[in-house]
């Protein structure tokens, strides 16, 4: 599936949970539950732990919290660390995450629930025991906190918003991405947790209603409505003039 660009603007349900990060970053050399930690390292017994993505720990390195998927498993395997912050290549931007979203997409990467056949390959793909990229997370609302020197399209203080589904990075404080991803700027009157909650569904069901060639006038059932992709499907075939209906899990259709 190939997402595209230029969101349009549908309130709708979240991915799945959203989560927003607070805005603490913390120095190298801190000891986890020490005074000196903070009163937020203290309180959660934060880890330190070299960030896989984002460089090696040393002496200065700035610290951020980021949720680090340690191996494939249960919702356990995701552990909250201080992580490098990272550093944006040339044309990439750092955003300052303020809200990402759980998604379906995440919870196969991180259990690697997928049937026999597939999970050989997918380990091939995505790392033997855990994932490469630790850090989870493919979808983000967030502020431009520094650009590369090649950027163009963003500068620093521009609210975003976006996915990527090959980087991950946004259970995070901190992500760079690149500026030619799938990244726009925020919609006026969205909030950050409303825009997170956007990307994900909303570009999948656009491209499979697109490719379903949804006209005024037809009858569309859309399975799942309730979730992430089906909220933004409901709405974006009604958008097309379909006469949408949703099935429920139990009991009668509900049509809109
Ligand atoms: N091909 C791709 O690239 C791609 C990418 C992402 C996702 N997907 C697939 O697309 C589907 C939807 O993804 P999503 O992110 O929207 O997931 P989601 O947010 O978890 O939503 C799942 C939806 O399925 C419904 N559902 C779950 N179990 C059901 C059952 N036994 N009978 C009837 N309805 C049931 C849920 O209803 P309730 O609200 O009642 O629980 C909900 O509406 C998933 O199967 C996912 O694997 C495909």
């Amino acid at each position: 599936m190939r997402p595209e660009r230029g969101l349009g603007r549908q309130p709708r349900k979240p991915a799945r949970d959203l989560v927003t990060l607070g805005d603490r970053s913390r120095r190298a050399g801190a000891v986890p539950g020490s005074a000196a930690a903070g009163p937020v390292q203290a309180a959660t017994g934060y880890v330190q732990a070299p960030a896989p993505q984002a460089g090696a720990l040393g002496e200065g390195t700035e610290l951020v919290k980021a949720v680090v998927c340690t191996r494939y498993g249960p919702p356990e395997v995701l552990q909250l660390q201080n992580v490098a912050k990272p550093v944006p290549g040339s044309k990439q931007v750092c955003i300052r995450v303020m809200a990402t979203a759980v998604t379906s997409s995440d919870c196969y990467i991180k259990g690697l629930n997928l049937p026999f056949a597939y999970r050989m390959a997918a380990r091939l793909a995505l790392g033997l025991t855990a994932p490469r990229r630790r850090i989870l997370g493919m979808v983000l609302a967030g502020q431009v906190e520094s650009a590369g020197p090649e950027v163009t399209a963003f500068a620093e203080g521009d609210q975003v918003f976006g996915l990527d589904r090959h980087r991950f990075g946004a259970y995070a404080e901190y992500a760079c991405w690149p500026e030619g991803g799938v990244l726009a700027p925020l919609p006026a009157g969205l909030t950050y947790a409303e825009a997170a909650a956007v990307p994900y569904g909303g570009l999948l069901a656009l491209h499979y209603l697109k490719r379903a060639n949804i006209r005024r006038g037809q009858r569309v059932v859309i399975y799942g409505a309730s979730g992430a992709v089906g909220t933004s499907a409901v709405q974006l075939a009604r958008h097309f003039g379909a006469d949408v209906t949703g099935p429920r899990r139990c009991g009668t259709p509900a049509r809109r």
